[in-house]
């Protein structure tokens, strides 16, 4: 993968962090940005730089955050901060994990969202360089609250200073602590975090203080630097918004430069794994969720709402269409205005043009469905299954009540409530 140096490698991420300016009932790191969790944004980013173990330092809700760091690393293992005692006393929490490691520990938040993956991996370079310790940094517009990084002659990291500990001198300083950093070996770190004391103006145990520690042990440090935006922390639901909208900006330019038009890119909101093919055509205000792709030459018109869906080449979807999970649509089909696909695979060229609700379904190639049909797929009890055979016609306004199947080339008329199977080329009026 991404990581050619072969030394094992773990990343610790912090999110023990209460959230409490979030004024949720969800932890903070389980807010999504693009339908993704902030931790799953940072799980992915470790993940996609090749680092293969993660330990994650939770605080409440143990069991939501564990399940959900598991989604993107099945080996994640957590670790509970009960106190919050401050950055490097939440690492410890983890110390079990690394303390034997002869290898590369990285430290990143989980609520950190933007982070990229080439930060990390500029980390891990500056590590197998030479370095001991690595501190991610960025130049800030307004640095305070951040902790400064204070350079040595050589333009190495000396120390930081945490914004209420420093001196008007050093608050001028504008290259700030991302909160990211890497340290050579899980052992080093182990014992750099072993010296850290709460002598400060928070009386926290800082892992910031392990700068000056490994300097003051003669270990190398190095700077990284990275895009203030891509440290964008979010601790309320302002700065939640201000994650979103960078990541959807970054979403939106992957689209177009992967061949997809936009017509109004700011007004569709897309999700961190959808899959726009080439000359797929997006017209303003269109919504997905998780989990779809849209094959090439497709075209989605205003309004519509998509999730959990597969589109097929040169499909037509909306305006107004609300695909949800499990919606599978074949090459050329029409789904049109207010038509709602819940598991339903509609098959090669068939219409549901107007009105419509299509559950737990399947639609052959070519058929047609009438304005105003439902598929009654729910008895109060349980869903059953609809299946429309190849090249069926069903008249406007029809309930089918499922369980039932219309055979191939079958026809029903306007109106029909049909309860019972209906055999191929059969014409069915009830
Ligand atoms: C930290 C850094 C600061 C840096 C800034 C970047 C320290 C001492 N300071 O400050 O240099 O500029 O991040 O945003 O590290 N957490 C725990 N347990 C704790 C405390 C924190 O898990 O006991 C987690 C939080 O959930 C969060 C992360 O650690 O994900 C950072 O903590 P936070 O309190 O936000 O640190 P800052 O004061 O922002
Ligand atoms: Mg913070």
């Amino acid at each position: 993968m991404n990581n050619p140096s072969n030394v094992p490698e773990m990343a610790v991420v912090l999110a023990a962090g209460l959230g409490t300016r979030m004024k949720s009932a969800l932890p903070k790191v389980l807010h999504a940005v693009a339908s993704r969790s902030m931790l799953g944004h940072s799980l992915d980013a470790a993940a996609t730089a090749g680092v293969a173990q993660i330990a994650v330092v939770v605080g409440c809700d143990v069991p939501a955050v564990e399940a959900e760091a598991r989604t993107i690393a099945s080996q994640t293992q957590c670790f509970v901060q009960n106190e919050q005692k401050g950055t490097a006393h939440a690492v410890l929490a983890a110390r079990s994990a690394f303390v034997n490691l002869e290898g590369i520990v990285l430290i990143l938040c989980g609520d950190t969202p933007l982070i990229p993956a080439d930060a990390l991996i500029a980390l891990r370079e500056a590590l197998v360089a030479g370095a001991d310790l690595a501190v991610l940094g960025f130049e800030a517009v307004d640095p305070s609250g951040y902790g400064r990084i204070l350079l040595d002659a050589e333009g190495r990291p000396a120390a930081i200073r945490e914004h209420n500990d420093a001196t008007p001198a050093e608050r001028a300083i504008r290259l700030c602590n991302s909160g990211v950093l890497a340290v050579r070996s899980g052992i080093i770190l182990a014992s750099l975090l072993d010296q850290v004391r709460p002598d400060n103006a928070k009386s926290e145990y800082y892992l910031t203080d392990i700068i000056a520690i490994a300097r003051a042990r003669g270990l190398a440090t190095a700077l990284v630097t990275c895009a203030e935006e891509d440290t964008l922390g979010v601790n309320d639901r302002v700065q939640l918004a201000r994650a979103e909208a960078v990541m959807q900006r970054r979403l939106r330019e992957k689209a177009l430069l992967g061949g997809a038009t936009l017509v109004s890119p700011d007004t569709v909101t897309l999700a961190f794994d959808t899959k726009l093919g080439r000359d797929v055509l997006i017209e303003p205000n269109v919504v997905f969720g998780p989990g779809v792709t849209v094959e090439e030459g497709a075209v989605i018109r205003s309004f519509s709402h998509i999730e959990g869906a597969h589109i097929g080449r040169n499909a037509q979807i909306g305006p107004y269409a609300r695909l949800r999970p499990g919606a599978h649509l074949g090459e050329n089909v029409r789904i049109g205005n207010f038509v709602e696909l819940k598991n339903a695979a509609i098959d090669e060229g068939a219409k549901v043009n107007h009105l419509s609700y299509i559950g737990d379904a399947h639609i052959g190639a070519g058929a047609n469905v009438g304005a105003g049909t439902i598929t009654c797929n729910y008895d109060g009890f349980d869903k059953h299954h609809t299946d429309i055979g190849e090249g069926a016609f069903i008249g406007s306004n029809s309930s089918l009540v499922a369980p039932v199947k219309i055979g191939k080339g079958a026809y029903v008329g306007s109106g029909s409530v049909i309860t019972r199977d209906v055999a191929p080329d059969a014409l069915a009026v009830a």
